[in-house]
């Protein structure tokens, strides 16, 4: 990452700011004064401004639209990994709320906020997420009765808890659970005989997938989302 938007991020100077305090001389990277903003920063230096650190700001909120064939996880021997899509200092002391699978695209929260990504994940805050999917075959009226109910997933031992089914087409559904099992809405398609060809998280509680993020891209998270998570 630039210096000049390291140090933006971290502190209220605008770029320009930033530029004129580099000319000036009051900027250090690992001790030595950087007046060029354009230099490279790698995530272990240590950025002073007037001779303190810069860099430890208050927690960091990211919304991420995943794509294909990205893995929620912060290291993978075999594929990308969605902190590879993330131009941050310090990226690796963030972590994911709320895991989607590699074929599955759509909403990513990534934080370094603890307390705030177990409000998401545990579950016994049930937090709404909801998702888009494209189904092979079509989907039954009384799917919509079964999901509110309830369905036995292999070797589960309790039923889901009831979830949501709106029918958009003949194969395509929105789908809010609550809760957050292991693939939860593969199988849940899957114990209806169904399979799901693709699958889009598009909200999570109060958070919903900015339309202007393409895939790959990630954005800030606004204060107003980030205090919905209660
Ligand atoms: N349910 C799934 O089956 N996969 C996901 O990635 C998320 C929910």
């Amino acid at each position: 990452m630039r210096l000049d938007k390291a140090v933006s991020q971290v502190t209220d100077l605008s770029r320009a700011d930033v530029k004129r305090a580099a000319r000036a001389g009051r900027i250090t990277v690992n001790g030595e004064p950087v007046s060029d903003t354009s230099t490279k920063i790698a995530e272990t230096d240590e950025i002073c401004l007037d001779g303190e650190t810069v860099g430890e700001p208050g927690p960091r909120y990211f919304m991420l639209n995943k794509p294909l064939g990205y893995v929620c996880a912060t290291k993978d021997s075999e594929h990308p990994t969605v902190l590879d899509l993330i131009d941050e200092p310090n990226k690796h002391q963030l972590h994911i709320a709320g895991r989607l699978d590699i074929d599955t695209t759509g909403l990513v929260l990534l934080t370094d906020d603890g307390q705030w990504s177990h409000r998401i994940t545990s579950p016994r805050h049930h937090c709404d997420k909801t998702y888009y999917a494209h189904l092979a075959d079509r989907i039954e009226e009384d799917a919509v009765a079964k999901f509110e109910k309830g369905l036995w997933l292999d070797s589960e031992k309790k039923r889901t808890r009831p979830a949501r089914l709106e029918i958009l087409f003949a194969n395509e559904a929105r789908v809010t659970l609550n809760e957050g099992r292991y693939h939860q809405v593969k199988r849940m398609f899957a114990a209806l005989g169904n399979r799901v060809l693709e699958l889009h998280r598009e909200r999570i509680g109060d958070i919903v997938l900015d339309e202007e993020l393409v895939e790959g891209d990630y954005r800030s998270l606004t204060p107003e989302e980030i205090s919905s998570v209660k």
